[in-house]
């Protein structure tokens, strides 16, 4: 995969050279390239902002330099449309979902704005090269996009073949079956008082792994109840049901239902 990341801040990408990312860039598995905006101006300053139309407070990113860092890397690349990415608290949740989706993409560029945003048109005008993706790494505001890119390309980039040496981590994980991860422990087994759940010592495989789906089942039921409503529910072994209406949960039409008055 091919990833190129437009900033003013190209230092603020450093650590994309560090860890599985930094492996994976070295071992081929990733082509990653920082360009910096000031790079795509032309005046002595190297002015990348300017005050907004209409007033307000803050500084917007003026278009052209955009345009001329976005048509150098469209030209570039091999993709037809690739896809870009700008971050913004205005944009679409990313989730687990879109970091597979963009795990399947030859070339993914992200725009990183700063100030108050991008001149709008510029996201307009993308669209003829690009295939365009606001998108939010959650409900708060950032100073710029960086850190969101920090962590998209992270969460991209270790989906990719051979950056994870062990492809099974990633199926067991928060979020790859829609449930929150189940608690993991290591040795010692008593540890300041406090014990491993007996049923991991005892070799049982199935139990096991029944004891951790419903652990997972607790857990999102208690942190993140909101994922349970997208839950697919038809088919649940009994067991299964009986901690869900442990949790407060009935099954209708193959969806979970929090009962009235369930606690
Ligand atoms: N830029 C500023 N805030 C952001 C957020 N929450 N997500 C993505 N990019 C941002």
């Amino acid at each position: 995969m091919r990833i190129d990341v437009v900033s003013i801040f190209p230092e603020y990408l450093a650590p994309l050279e560090l860890s599985l990312i930094g492996k994976a860039r070295q071992d081929g598995l990733l082509d990653l390239a920082v360009h910096d905006l000031r790079g795509f101006t032309s005046d002595r300053h190297r002015t990348v902002d300017d005050t907004p139309y209409g007033g307000g407070a803050g500084m917007v990113m003026k278009a052209e330099p955009w345009a001329l860092a976005l048509e150098s890397i469209a030209g570039e690349g091999t993709a037809a449309k690739p896809v870009l990415i700008v971050p913004s608290p205005a944009g679409e949740r990313f989730t687990q979902a879109i970091a597979h989706q963009l795990a399947e993409e030859e070339q993914l560029v992200f725009a990183c704005g700063r100030y108050e945003g991008i001149d709008e048109r510029v996201i307009d005008w993308a669209r003829e090269h690009f295939r365009v993706r606001p998108m939010s790494l959650g409900d708060y505001v950032l100073n710029g996009g960086e850190v969101a890119v920090l962590a998209m390309v992270e969460a991209v980039g270790r989906l990719l073949p051979g950056v994870v040496g062990n492809p099974e981590s990633l199926v067991e994980e928060s979020h790859s079956d829609g449930l929150l991860e189940y608690p993991v422990y290591t040795k010692p087994s008593e540890w300041r008082g406090r014990e491993v759940p007996p049923v991991l010592l005892s070799g049982n495989h199935g139990k096991i792994a029944q004891w951790r789906r419903h652990e997972q089942f607790r857990r999102t039921a208690d942190r993140r109840p909101d994922l349970l409503s997208d839950f697919d529910a038809s088919n649940l072994p009994r067991a299964d049901r009986e901690v869900f209406a442990e949790l407060g949960y009935d099954v209708v039409d193959g969806r979970l239902m929090r009962r009235e008055g369930g606690t």
